[in-house]
Protein backbone atom coordinates (compact mmCIF):
# COMPACT_ATOMS: atom_id res chain seq x y z
CA UNK A 1 0.00 0.00 0.00
CA UNK A 2 2.84 2.52 1.18
CA UNK A 3 6.21 2.07 -0.19
CA UNK A 4 8.81 4.88 0.73
CA UNK A 5 12.36 4.58 -0.58
CA UNK A 6 15.18 5.95 0.47
CA UNK A 7 13.68 8.99 1.84
CA UNK A 8 15.69 12.40 2.99
CA UNK A 9 13.77 15.22 4.86
CA UNK A 10 14.25 17.74 7.73
CA UNK A 11 13.66 20.95 8.21
CA UNK A 12 15.73 23.54 5.88
CA UNK A 13 19.26 21.94 5.86
CA UNK A 14 19.27 20.33 8.47
CA UNK A 15 18.40 16.37 7.34
CA UNK A 16 16.69 14.44 10.08
CA UNK A 17 16.08 11.29 7.95
CA UNK A 18 19.13 9.92 6.61
CA UNK A 19 17.53 7.54 3.30
CA UNK A 20 14.71 6.05 5.33
CA UNK A 21 12.98 2.88 3.63
CA UNK A 22 9.58 1.76 5.24
CA UNK A 23 7.13 -0.97 3.30
CA UNK A 24 3.33 -1.18 4.91
CA UNK A 25 1.27 -3.95 2.99
CA UNK A 26 -2.52 -3.43 3.30
CA UNK A 27 -4.35 -4.32 6.10
CA UNK A 28 -1.10 -4.39 8.28
CA UNK A 29 -0.40 -2.58 11.55
CA UNK A 30 3.35 -1.37 11.39
CA UNK A 31 5.00 0.23 14.67
CA UNK A 32 7.71 2.60 14.41
CA UNK A 33 9.39 2.69 17.30
CA UNK A 34 13.03 4.74 18.73
CA UNK A 35 14.17 6.81 21.13
CA UNK A 36 13.07 10.73 21.47
CA UNK A 37 14.40 12.31 18.64
CA UNK A 38 15.56 9.65 16.21
CA UNK A 39 12.94 10.70 13.19
CA UNK A 40 9.35 9.28 13.50
CA UNK A 41 7.41 12.48 13.57
CA UNK A 42 9.42 13.80 10.96
CA UNK A 43 8.65 10.75 9.22
CA UNK A 44 5.12 10.45 9.57
CA UNK A 45 4.85 14.15 9.19
CA UNK A 46 6.67 14.09 5.93
CA UNK A 47 4.48 11.22 4.46
CA UNK A 48 1.38 13.41 4.65
CA UNK A 49 3.69 16.17 3.12
CA UNK A 50 3.24 18.48 6.36
CA UNK A 51 7.17 18.88 5.85
CA UNK A 52 8.66 18.64 2.53
CA UNK A 53 10.43 15.70 0.80
CA UNK A 54 13.99 16.35 0.13
CA UNK A 55 14.57 13.66 -2.24
CA UNK A 56 13.27 9.34 -2.55
CA UNK A 57 10.08 7.89 -3.16
CA UNK A 58 6.76 7.60 -1.69
CA UNK A 59 4.87 5.44 -3.63
CA UNK A 60 0.96 5.07 -2.26
CA UNK A 61 -1.05 1.59 -3.85
CA UNK A 62 1.41 1.54 -6.46
CA UNK A 63 1.43 6.00 -7.81
CA UNK A 64 4.83 8.19 -7.19
CA UNK A 65 3.00 10.58 -5.00
CA UNK A 66 6.37 12.02 -3.85
CA UNK A 67 5.69 15.42 -5.24
CA UNK A 68 1.86 15.60 -4.09
CA UNK A 69 0.45 18.14 -1.54
CA UNK A 70 -0.93 17.30 1.65
CA UNK A 71 -4.13 18.11 0.88
CA UNK A 72 -3.72 15.82 -1.91
CA UNK A 73 -2.67 13.09 0.53
CA UNK A 74 -5.99 13.70 2.33
CA UNK A 75 -7.47 13.09 -0.66
CA UNK A 76 -5.82 9.65 -1.15
CA UNK A 77 -6.82 8.97 2.20
CA UNK A 78 -3.53 8.99 3.95
CA UNK A 79 -5.12 10.69 7.26
CA UNK A 80 -2.89 11.31 10.38
CA UNK A 81 -3.52 11.86 13.88
CA UNK A 82 -0.75 14.06 14.50
CA UNK A 83 1.48 13.98 18.09
CA UNK A 84 -0.18 16.30 20.82
CA UNK A 85 -3.76 15.86 19.03
CA UNK A 86 -3.94 18.95 17.60
CA UNK A 87 -7.33 20.35 18.21
CA UNK A 88 -9.65 23.17 17.68
CA UNK A 89 -9.79 23.89 21.57
CA UNK A 90 -12.22 26.60 21.00
CA UNK A 91 -14.27 24.69 18.70
CA UNK A 92 -17.41 21.89 20.36
CA UNK A 93 -16.41 18.31 19.84
CA UNK A 94 -18.95 17.83 17.46
CA UNK A 95 -17.40 20.21 15.31
CA UNK A 96 -13.88 19.08 15.49
CA UNK A 97 -15.45 15.35 14.48
CA UNK A 98 -17.39 17.07 11.65
CA UNK A 99 -13.92 18.96 9.96
CA UNK A 100 -12.33 15.73 9.54
CA UNK A 101 -14.93 14.68 6.72
CA UNK A 102 -14.09 17.40 4.57
CA UNK A 103 -12.58 16.16 1.32
CA UNK A 104 -14.32 15.63 -2.17
CA UNK A 105 -13.68 11.77 -1.26
CA UNK A 106 -15.85 11.51 2.09
CA UNK A 107 -18.51 13.70 0.58
CA UNK A 108 -18.70 10.93 -2.45
CA UNK A 109 -18.86 7.85 -0.07
CA UNK A 110 -20.76 8.23 3.08
CA UNK A 111 -22.70 10.25 4.97
CA UNK A 112 -20.71 12.52 7.87
CA UNK A 113 -24.20 11.26 9.79
CA UNK A 114 -23.22 7.10 9.30
CA UNK A 115 -19.37 8.48 9.38
CA UNK A 116 -20.25 10.22 12.59
CA UNK A 117 -22.34 7.20 13.68
CA UNK A 118 -19.22 4.94 13.43
CA UNK A 119 -17.15 7.04 15.36
CA UNK A 120 -19.66 7.57 18.20
CA UNK A 121 -20.25 3.93 18.22
CA UNK A 122 -16.54 3.65 19.08
CA UNK A 123 -15.62 6.15 21.35
CA UNK A 124 -19.58 5.97 23.23
CA UNK A 125 -18.58 9.29 26.15
CA UNK A 126 -18.02 11.62 23.06
CA UNK A 127 -21.53 11.76 22.49
CA UNK A 128 -22.59 13.20 25.65
CA UNK A 129 -19.66 15.97 25.05
CA UNK A 130 -20.79 16.84 21.66
CA UNK A 131 -21.34 20.37 22.41
CA UNK A 132 -18.51 20.82 24.82
CA UNK A 133 -15.48 22.69 23.88
CA UNK A 134 -12.43 20.56 23.17
CA UNK A 135 -10.38 22.51 25.07
CA UNK A 136 -12.42 22.01 28.44
CA UNK A 137 -12.14 17.66 27.85
CA UNK A 138 -9.41 15.61 29.35
CA UNK A 139 -6.62 14.49 27.59
CA UNK A 140 -7.97 11.02 27.14
CA UNK A 141 -11.34 12.50 25.52
CA UNK A 142 -8.96 14.54 23.44
CA UNK A 143 -7.20 11.85 22.31
CA UNK A 144 -10.63 9.85 21.21
CA UNK A 145 -11.57 13.25 19.37
CA UNK A 146 -8.36 13.52 17.46
CA UNK A 147 -8.80 9.83 16.70
CA UNK A 148 -12.54 10.45 15.73
CA UNK A 149 -12.14 13.22 13.54
CA UNK A 150 -9.42 11.19 11.34
CA UNK A 151 -11.76 8.47 11.33
CA UNK A 152 -14.27 11.13 9.75
CA UNK A 153 -12.27 11.18 6.66
CA UNK A 154 -12.64 7.42 6.16
CA UNK A 155 -8.37 6.40 6.74
CA UNK A 156 -7.40 3.68 3.94
CA UNK A 157 -4.03 4.47 5.58
CA UNK A 158 -4.48 6.05 9.66
CA UNK A 159 -0.63 7.26 10.78
CA UNK A 160 -1.08 7.57 14.33
CA UNK A 161 1.86 9.69 15.81
CA UNK A 162 1.95 8.88 19.99
CA UNK A 163 -1.82 8.52 20.81
CA UNK A 164 -0.76 7.19 24.15
CA UNK A 165 1.47 10.42 25.38
CA UNK A 166 0.76 11.48 28.48
CA UNK A 167 -2.16 9.40 29.17
CA UNK A 168 -3.16 7.43 32.27
CA UNK A 169 -2.30 3.68 32.12
CA UNK A 170 -6.53 3.11 31.81
CA UNK A 171 -7.25 5.23 29.16
CA UNK A 172 -3.85 4.15 27.82
CA UNK A 173 -5.49 0.56 27.24
CA UNK A 174 -8.82 2.18 26.54
CA UNK A 175 -6.53 3.65 23.09
CA UNK A 176 -4.96 0.21 22.39
CA UNK A 177 -8.43 -1.71 22.81
CA UNK A 178 -9.47 0.70 20.45
CA UNK A 179 -6.11 0.15 17.84
CA UNK A 180 -7.09 -3.57 18.11
CA UNK A 181 -10.96 -2.96 17.24
CA UNK A 182 -9.75 -0.82 13.77
CA UNK A 183 -6.73 -3.29 13.01
CA UNK A 184 -9.37 -6.19 13.44
CA UNK A 185 -11.59 -4.13 10.57
CA UNK A 186 -8.81 -4.21 8.46
CA UNK A 187 -7.61 -0.48 8.85
CA UNK A 188 -3.76 -0.21 7.52
CA UNK A 189 -2.35 1.82 10.24
CA UNK A 190 1.37 3.28 10.78
CA UNK A 191 1.64 3.04 14.96
CA UNK A 192 4.69 5.79 16.47
CA UNK A 193 5.00 4.66 19.85
CA UNK A 194 6.71 5.51 23.14
CA UNK A 195 5.00 2.17 24.22
CA UNK A 196 6.89 -0.07 22.22
CA UNK A 197 6.18 -3.51 23.75
CA UNK A 198 2.05 -2.59 23.40
CA UNK A 199 2.78 -1.22 20.03
CA UNK A 200 4.12 -4.61 19.13
CA UNK A 201 1.73 -6.48 20.41
CA UNK A 202 -0.58 -5.18 18.44
CA UNK A 203 1.32 -4.79 15.11
CA UNK A 204 2.30 -7.07 12.70
CA UNK A 205 5.94 -5.81 11.03
CA UNK A 206 7.99 -3.06 12.93
CA UNK A 207 10.79 -0.86 12.19
CA UNK A 208 13.01 0.82 15.08
CA UNK A 209 14.56 4.02 14.13
CA UNK A 210 17.82 5.61 15.79
CA UNK A 211 19.40 8.95 14.41
CA UNK A 212 17.33 9.18 11.06
CA UNK A 213 18.14 5.58 10.14
CA UNK A 214 16.30 2.55 10.58
CA UNK A 215 18.46 0.69 12.43
CA UNK A 216 16.14 -2.65 12.58
CA UNK A 217 13.29 -3.82 10.93
CA UNK A 218 11.37 -7.47 10.93
CA UNK A 219 8.40 -8.88 12.12
CA UNK A 220 6.76 -7.43 15.66
CA UNK A 221 6.89 -10.48 17.09
CA UNK A 222 10.82 -11.35 16.59
CA UNK A 223 11.89 -7.53 17.04
CA UNK A 224 9.94 -7.95 20.59
CA UNK A 225 12.31 -10.69 21.43
CA UNK A 226 15.38 -8.89 19.64
CA UNK A 227 18.03 -8.38 22.32
CA UNK A 228 18.76 -4.85 21.51
CA UNK A 229 15.55 -4.01 21.58
CA UNK A 230 14.72 -5.14 24.36
CA UNK A 231 17.35 -3.09 25.81
CA UNK A 232 17.08 0.04 24.61
CA UNK A 233 13.35 0.39 24.65
CA UNK A 234 11.40 -2.56 26.35
CA UNK A 235 13.09 -2.24 29.56
CA UNK A 236 11.07 -0.49 31.85
CA UNK A 237 7.50 -1.96 30.33
N1 LIG B 1 10.58 21.98 13.82
C1 LIG B 1 11.83 21.51 13.83
N2 LIG B 1 12.86 22.25 13.39
C2 LIG B 1 14.12 21.78 13.37
N3 LIG B 1 14.48 20.56 13.79
C3 LIG B 1 13.50 19.76 14.24
C4 LIG B 1 12.14 20.19 14.29
N4 LIG B 1 11.38 19.17 14.78
C5 LIG B 1 12.26 18.16 15.03
N5 LIG B 1 13.51 18.51 14.71
C6 LIG B 1 14.71 17.67 14.82
O1 LIG B 1 14.56 16.54 13.98
C7 LIG B 1 15.05 15.36 14.61
C8 LIG B 1 13.95 14.31 14.65
O2 LIG B 1 12.91 14.77 15.48
P1 LIG B 1 11.47 14.08 15.55
O3 LIG B 1 10.54 15.03 16.21
O4 LIG B 1 11.12 13.56 14.22
O5 LIG B 1 11.79 12.85 16.51
P2 LIG B 1 10.81 11.80 17.19
O6 LIG B 1 11.41 10.47 16.94
O7 LIG B 1 9.42 12.04 16.77
O8 LIG B 1 10.98 12.14 18.73
P3 LIG B 1 9.91 12.11 19.93
O9 LIG B 1 9.91 10.69 20.42
O10 LIG B 1 10.51 13.03 20.93
O11 LIG B 1 8.59 12.57 19.42
C9 LIG B 1 15.54 15.78 15.98
O12 LIG B 1 16.92 15.97 15.91
C10 LIG B 1 14.83 17.09 16.22
O13 LIG B 1 15.60 17.92 17.05
MG1 LIG C 1 7.69 12.58 17.74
Amino acid sequence: MLRIENLRAGYGKSEALHGVSVFIGAGKVVALIGANGAGKSTLVNTISRLLPVGSGLIEFEGRDVTSLSAADMVELGVIQVPEGRKLFGSLTVDENLVLGAYSSRTSRKSSVASRKKFVLDLFPNLAERAQQRAATLSGGEQQMVAMGRALMAEPRLLLLDEPSLGLAPIIIDRVFETLERLRSEGLTMLLVEQRADAALSLSDYAYVMATGEISAEGKASDIRLDERVQKAYLGEN
